[in-house]
């Protein structure tokens, strides 16, 4: 009986592409919509649950650059949709917004709205399940508020991150903000290391890792493959 190769990529050593400080390297777990269930409940307030609250300071800056911005024919992926903003921001505009959430309120309040081209999935973006969901899918645009501020490990955070940078069209941008780029999870329970807070340096070194570009307008950040 032939003895089975090892699994090559069991074998190989992990190498961040990246390096912000974190110490963090693989936290070990597959990530799950309820990864988070403990901090929620460690809170008195909506924490992973926004489908009744107004969208955070980011969000709304994100959402009033995308009122101004031409959607037309557009594609829209939107990381932690909240109470949908975006996708009734941009129904009737763009060509279809697709959402992801791990608050099961989230999902059935977008489901709800029964918006034409509007997609919500109840999915954690740091799991191989989004990675591979979407296939040759590509976006115009992809929208994450909270780019790493709910990261649990190194080798999560570079597969969301390479998931991204994949579903981007050639000309495709990715746009976060500097309030949520500050921000990391850190209620007391399953706390994101503080090196995930992001500033100017750091995003660039994400971006390099992955072939990206960095364009700052005020206070929102937009990575793109075409220099700005
Ligand atoms: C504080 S709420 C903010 C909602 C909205 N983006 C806003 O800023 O108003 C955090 C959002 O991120 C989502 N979220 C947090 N961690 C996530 C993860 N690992 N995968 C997918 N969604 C996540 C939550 O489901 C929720 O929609």
């Amino acid at each position: 009986m032939s003895t089975p190769l090892p699994s090559p990529a069991f074998d190989r050593p992990f190498r961040p592409r990246f390096h912000l400080g974190a110490t963090r390297m693989d936290c070990g777990e597959e990530p799950r919509v309820d990864s988070y269930d403990a901090a929620e409940q460690a809170t008195g307030w909506p924490l992973f649950d926004y489908s009744a609250c107004d969208p955070t300071i980011d969000q709304a800056a994100i959402n009033r650059w995308l009122a101004r911005s031409v959607l037309d024919g557009k594609d829209i992926l939107h990381i932690g949709a909240g109470n949908s903003s975006v996708a009734r921001l941009a129904s009737g505009r763009a060509n279809r917004v697709v959402a992801l959430t791990v608050s099961q309120a989230e999902f059935e309040h977008a489901r709800n709205l029964g918006l034409p081209d509007y997609a919500i999935h109840l999915m954690n973006k740091h799991a191989t399940a989004f990675a591979d969901r979407f296939g040759s899918d590509e976006f115009d645009l992809v929208l994450d508020n909270n780019l790493t501020s709910f990261v649990c490990c190194q080798r999560h955070a570079e597969r969301y991150l390479a998931t991204l940078t994949g579903l981007l069209k050639a000309d495709g941008t990715i746009v976060t903000h500097w309030a949520g780029m500050q921000w990391t999870l850190d209620v007391g329970v399953g706390d994101v290391e503080p090196a995930w807070q992001l500033d100017e340096t750091k995003l660039s070194s994400i971006a390099d890792a992955y072939d990206l570009h960095v364009r700052r307008e005020e206070d929102l950040f937009f990575l793109s493959r075409i220099p700005a």
